[in-house]
């Protein structure tokens, strides 16, 4: 089969990783012929017909990925091969998305006409959403649920209705209009938290439609002191930008209080008393350990209750989709296949793209 995989040596990605992941040494992805994956039992194999993109992606091929493995996370397609005891949820022909740990192995991603995922880290696709619309509950989504549900402990989306203790309660969204940030928005929302986030203000309509309660503009200096004064009482925050002043700006606003910021990528900056700050990867969701920069990067463990956490929602997001619990976030989709798909990681790296997903259909 076709798929994009990484090309960059060690040495290369070092370079990039040395440079702050701003500019690019050594060839781009490569799209080569592999050998289609085989599945497991607890496996299912889909043909995929439309991908997502994300910032993980083009920071794996430039900085993570070992070359030979297959990019790509999120994914939207149609069940081919089931595996026996994948048999009591799926069978073929059904429509299938989800996300995989793309850019670590060579048989497991997105960016490629088949890919292999366990039957219960995929999620059935209503008949009234489209495949475009489905790639958008990948990596963005279950980040949200990782921070919201898992860490920050609200609770889970379309489960039960918001208790009053939850009701009325305020969290704070950095970055509201990103696609991560879209779905913190309706996650919490859908606990029943009063959100107060930032974005631009070309994007401040787009995250009120998706609930926001209150939208603030990050680039204004008083940002941190404006929302304080008119929401004293946060004690919760996730970064979904985690770049510059960002995770600062979380800690000023839990400041009074003091509380939880999760934030996205690590931070560096001071810390507030009173405030704790955790760092979140959505891989942990997917089941396995994992090394980054392999032999000389950091190692991860398996995290079993991640696992289950994504498993959770994917068995219920059919229905909280069809209830309008949760929505799919705007798209910009083309049909270009894999030439699109580089061009698009290009846009992301550039960081020109605002307030919607990158959508790519084979
Ligand atoms: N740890 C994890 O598991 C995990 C999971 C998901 C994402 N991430 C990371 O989280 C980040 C966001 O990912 P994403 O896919 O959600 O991003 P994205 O959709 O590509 O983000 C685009 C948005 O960034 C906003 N933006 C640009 N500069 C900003 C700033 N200084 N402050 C706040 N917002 C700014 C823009 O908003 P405006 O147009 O409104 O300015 C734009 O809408 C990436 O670095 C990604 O790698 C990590």
């Amino acid at each position: 089969m076709k798929a994009l995989v990484a090309d960059r040596n060690l040495a290369s990605r070092l370079l990039n990783l040395a440079r702050g992941g701003k500019t690019t040494f050594g060839p781009a992805g490569r799209v080569t012929d592999v050998p289609k994956p085989t599945i497991s039992a607890d496996e299912i194999l889909v043909k995929v017909t439309a991908v997502a993109l994300n910032p993980t992606d083009f920071k794996h091929l430039d900085i993570i990925s070992p070359p030979g493995s297959i990019l790509g996370c999120d994914f939207a397609g149609e069940v081919v091969e089931v595996g026996a005891n994948a048999s009591k949820s799926w069978k073929v022909g059904d429509r299938a998305a989800g996300v995989v740990h793309g850019g670590l192995y060579p048989d497991r991603g997105s960016f490629a006409e088949y890919l292999r995922t366990d039957w219960d880290l995929a999620w059935h696709v209503p008949s009234e959403v489209s495949d475009a619309d489905a790639t958008t509950f990948g990596v963005s989504a279950t980040t949200a649920v990782l921070t919201l549900n898992l860490h920050l402990g609200l609770p889970w989306p379309g489960e039960a209705p918001p208790s009053p203790a939850s009701s009325g309660e305020q969290i704070f969204i950095y970055g509201g209009s990103t696609s991560a940030g879209l779905f913190h928005i309706q996650i919490a929302k859908a606990a029943g938290y009063t959100v107060v986030t930032t974005a631009s203000p070309h994007s401040h309509e787009l995250v009120k439609s998706y609930g926001a309660d209150a939208v603030f503009d990050y680039r204004s200096p008083s940002v941190a002191e404006d929302i304080v004064k008119e929401h004293p009482g946060i004690s919760k925050a996730v970064d979904c930008y985690s770049e510059g002043k960002s995770t600062d700006i979380c800690g000023e606003v839990l400041r009074n209080k003091g509380g939880k910021v999760v934030t996205l990528l690590p931070s560096t900056g001071p810390k507030i008393p009173g405030v704790t700050y955790e760092l979140v990867m959505a891989y942990t969701m997917m089941g396995r350990p994992f090394q980054w920069l392999a032999p000389i990067g950091p190692k991860y463990e398996a995290k079993p209750d991640d696992r289950k956490g994504l498993a959770r929602f994917y068995a219920s997001l059919p229905g909280i989709v069809n209830a309008g619990t949760l929505r799919p976030i705007p798209v910009e989709v083309s049909d270009g296949g894999f030439e699109d798909i580089l061009a698009g990681l290009n846009r992301l790296r550039e960081k020109k793209v605002s307030g919607k997903k990158l959508v790519v259909k084979f």
